[in-house]
């Protein structure tokens, strides 16, 4: 009887540190950061990056920062842009996973953040655009230092 009242008083706990924990990170967050887990295509991707050259260029900047140096890149940090507060305070890398998440939704993502797009819900879509900035970023338009 003792063993089983001492058992109960350990799991709950545990369940109480669990729940915790479950409630800290729905507070947080926004889309789930999750990188695309469907193969992406550079080609298609290439056509959905016409949605972005309204404001962004791969080698230099425009109404958005250059895509070049993207894959490694910290969030707001390319030397001479005008980031928004948001865009420098996110303290993110930009990866495969943290693209898939901001992307999807980048307002709501970065609240905040002026970058004017209401985003790619189409999982497969920003599968597809990420793997051709990826591409983008190793290929010869990259290549050339600005
Ligand atoms: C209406 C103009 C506009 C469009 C369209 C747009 N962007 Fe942006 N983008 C911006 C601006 C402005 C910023 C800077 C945001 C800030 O400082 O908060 C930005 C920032 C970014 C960043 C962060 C870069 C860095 O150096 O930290 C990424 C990544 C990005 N855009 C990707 C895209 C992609 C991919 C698309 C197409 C799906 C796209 N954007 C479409 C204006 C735009």
């Amino acid at each position: 009887m003792k063993t089983s009242s001492w058992m109960s008083c350990l799991c709950v706990a545990a369940f109480c540190s669990l729940a915790g924990t479950a409630q800290a990170e729905t507070a947080t967050a926004a889309p789930a950061m999750t990188a695309p887990t469907m193969t992406g295509d550079a080609t298609r991707g290439k056509q959905i990056y016409s949605r972005c050259l309204a404001c962004h260029a791969l080698a230099y900047d425009r109404t958005g920062p250059r895509h070049c140096g993207l894959f490694g890149r910290k969030a707001g940090s390319v030397k001479g842009f005008d980031y928004s507060e948001a865009m420098k305070k996110s303290n993110i890398v930009w990866n495969a996973k943290t693209l898939n998440w901001f992307l999807t939704s980048p307002m709501t993502a970065i609240p905040g953040t002026a970058m004017g797009y209401a985003g790619i819900p189409d999982p497969q879509e920003r599968a597809d655009l990420i793997e051709y900035l990826k591409q983008a970023d190793a290929g010869p338009e990259c290549a050339k230092k600005p």
